[in-house]
């Protein structure tokens, strides 16, 4: 049975998120958000007072092994909590950003990740998508934008929801993650050798959704 798979990759911020879940609402697709699983596995060691160093590996892959975590279209459980908001923050970014280094975390959601793929496709959407958990997929996206591009975005986002940052702080600190995510060992950030690279700098939100429907219309 082939199920199809549109992976979108790129780096933080550059919008994959709100493009992932536009792709999938139109073609009536599943949607896989990876980073969540990371979110949740910082949240759950961080409940369990375990720290996101290397030095814990083992347990944090365990607790990455048996997620007690449910999804719908919006949300998300963790042992029964809603935890959508909680997993959203900064810290729990950053956490995140260190759990993911991790080789053992990592192929502890290999298999909670490729139970997303079902009937009718999956848009999933992450680092390692195209590279490494979907390599098949038939359609790959490496999504960019220009650092200080994201950084503005970013900074209206938290404005909206009432954060006070500046843009120079939130630029810092994407490109101290980008850094980390691109130049681990285990499945680093990167385009797969046959993704097609969107810049989404100078596009609208619209325009990138257009942008991949009309390569995946192209590709049936
Ligand atoms: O995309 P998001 O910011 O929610 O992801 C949180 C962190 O999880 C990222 O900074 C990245 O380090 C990690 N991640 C990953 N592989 C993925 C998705 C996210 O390593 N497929």
């Amino acid at each position: 049975e082939r199920i199809p798979v549109i992976c979108i990759d790129g780096p933080t911020a550059s919008g994959k998120g709100t493009l992932a879940a536009a792709v999938a609402a139109r073609l009536g697709y599943h949607l896989l958000d990876s980073g969540a699983l990371y979110r949740l596995t910082a949240l759950s060691a961080a409940q369990h007072g375990v720290g996101p160093q290397a030095a814990n590996e083992a347990v944090l892959a365990e607790l990455a092994a048996s997620l007690p975590v449910r999804f719908d279209a919006t949300r998300v459980w963790l042992a029964g909590q809603d935890v959508s908001e909680a997993i959203r923050t900064e810290q729990i970014g950053m956490q995140a950003s260190q759990v993911s280094q991790l080789p053992l975390v990592r192929s502890a959601l290999v298999a909670l990740q490729h139970g997303f793929r079902r009937l009718p496709g999956l848009v999933a959407d992450g680092r390692d998508m195209g590279t490494v958990i979907f390599p098949q997929a038939p359609l790959k996206i490496y999504l960019t934008a220009s650092a200080q591009c994201r950084a503005e975005r970013r900074h209206k986002q938290l404005i909206s929801k009432g954060i006070s940052t500046t843009i120079a702080d939130l630029r810092a600190d994407l490109e101290a993650r980008d850094a980390r995510d691109m130049q681990r060992q285990s499945a680093p950030l990167k385009p797969a050798e046959d993704a097609l690279l969107l810049d989404s700098s100078e596009l609208t939100i619209d325009e990138t959704v257009d942008r991949v429907l009309g390569w995946w219309q192209a590709r049936q």
